[in-house]
């Protein structure tokens, strides 16, 4: 398993181009199941759970083909199967974006449920009781969801018990060929939900009111391919926005929605940091004091819990103490034991952890164990005094292209050892 080694203590300079975002990236793949035909997909990241779902839409009968740096064709004609196996499912959660889509366009689905992960249980149960209202029969057994429908979905209006970006994106795409009208209501507001409206719309569906709480969708007959350019990862521009601020630094962040950075940008600003906005590049430059400020993870445009992580690295550094409480998934708070050993003081109390800043951090060998516990260990690490050995860096491979590569071009001390002992 490769390493990442980073010396600590050096301000970033200059500016950074963000990559295609994952969390559009996965569902736009799925949503190529939908409609048979040639799609091409470009701005798509080159990263380890976009292989993932290229290999689960290719088991489904679909031929993809890489076209240039970042873009691909999609060939979904032959799509005939409707099984997934657990095998690759269970390597990432997002597989079950599948579900939708077959049972939609092949009436059938098989999909193993996705085990939870590090950071919670992750069920999927809104997923299914939406399937179920648009009329699938859905049945578990030996840890596999069998979705199955007679004919079309039928519309229906649904009430989401929770806000779910992956369970409103299933919904949406097997609403998009269902006969009538389905209402979203409680819809997740992430641009990736967005993102996947417009996709489905340019394949000939008719929705209406995505990044709204209430989403409409007219079923349509037939759907067809469609080319899209992906939307830029709001999480990776924030991660190195905080890697900005957390070294003092003056990068300009480019390529990204600044709509889509709100929340973090605006936390950041009361935190102290300089943070201007000049169209879709961000200039962030760190201030004199990092200032300690409260935050409370939310859905979309309430400040991200993929940012949580890496918002604690930089107020582990803050001049005073400050609350952070993360209210979306029940156990996202494993980076605080390997911050801990890199000098930072921060208590956990339930859904909250206590951040005491301290003047400053020691590089250490640490251990990332998700894939933004691992992006709050790399900030930490170009702030701290030395350096700091990261293992398992597989889980920063997820979800930043060439992480080492552009925060080099930011002017840090990092290198990685591939296969480098931890
Ligand atoms: C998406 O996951 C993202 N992943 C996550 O990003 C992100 O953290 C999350 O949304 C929240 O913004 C992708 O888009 C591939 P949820 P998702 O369904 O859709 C509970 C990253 O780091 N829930 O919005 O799986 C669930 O347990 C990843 O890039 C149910 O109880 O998240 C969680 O507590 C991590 N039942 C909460 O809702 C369900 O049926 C929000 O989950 C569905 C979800």
């Amino acid at each position: 398993m490769d390493v990442i080694v980073i010396e600590g203590g050096k301000p970033l300079k200059g500016s950074v181009t963000i990559s295609g975002a994952k969390n559009s990236a996965l569902p736009i793949f799925a949503a190529t199941l939908l409609a048979p035909g040639e799609f091409t997909l470009e701005n798509i990241p080159d990263l380890m759970d976009v292989r993932t779902i290229i290999k689960i839409i290719t088991e489904f009968g679909c031929r993809v083909r890489k076209n240039g740096a970042d873009g691909y064709t999609v060939d979904s004609t032959g799509v005939n199967n409707h099984e997934a196996p657990y095998d690759l499912v269970k390597t990432m959660r997002a597989s079950c974006l599948a579900l939708g889509p077959l049972v939609a366009r092949l009436g059938r689905a098989r999909v193993s449920l996705p085990g939870g992960c590090a950071i919670g249980e992750r069920p999927i149960d809104q997923h299914l009781k939406g399937l179920s209202a648009l009329g699938a029969r859905i049945d578990i057994s030996h840890g596999y969801v069998d979705a199955h429908v007679e004919g079309r979905l039928v519309g229906k209006h649904i009430t989401m018990d929770l806000v779910t970006v992956t369970g409103v994106m299933n919904i949406m795409m097997a609403a998009a060929l269902a006969d009538g009208q389905t209402v979203i209501d409680n819809a997740a507001r992430e641009p990736e939900v967005t993102a996947l409206a417009d996709f489905l719309n340019a394949m000939g569906a008719n929705i209406r009111g995505a990044g709204t709480p209430t989403i409409v969708i007219e079923g349509v007959r037939e759907l067809k391919p469609a080319r899209v350019t992906n939307i830029a990862d709001r999480v990776e521009a924030g991660t190195f926005m905080a890697a900005a601020a957390i070294t003092g630094g003056d990068v300009d962040v480019c390529g990204v929605d600044p709509v889509n950075v709100g929340a973090i940008s605006d936390k950041l600003r009361e935190c102290g940091v300089t943070v201007e906005e000049n169209g879709r590049n961000i200039h962030v430059r760190g201030g004199e004091r990092i200032i300690p400020i409260n935050v409370t993870t939310a859905p979309f445009p309430g400040f991200a819990t993929d940012m949580q992580a890496q918002y604690m690295a930089l107020m582990s550094l803050a001049d005073g103490a400050c609350v952070i409480t993360e209210t979306i998934f029940e156990n996202r708070f494993m980076h605080v034991a390997e911050l801990r050993r890199m000098g930072a003081d921060i208590t956990v109390s339930g859904k909250s952890a206590h951040v005491r800043g301290v003047k400053k951090l020691s590089g250490a060998p640490v251990m990332a164990t998700d894939l933004r516990a691992s992006a709050s260990l790399a900030i930490a690490a170009l702030a701290a005094e030395g350096e700091t050995t990261i293992s398992r860096v597989y889980h920063l491979d997820r979800g930043y292209e060439h992480i080492e590569r552009k925060l080099m071009s930011l002017g840090a001390t990092i290198r990685r050892i591939p296969g480098g002992k931890p």
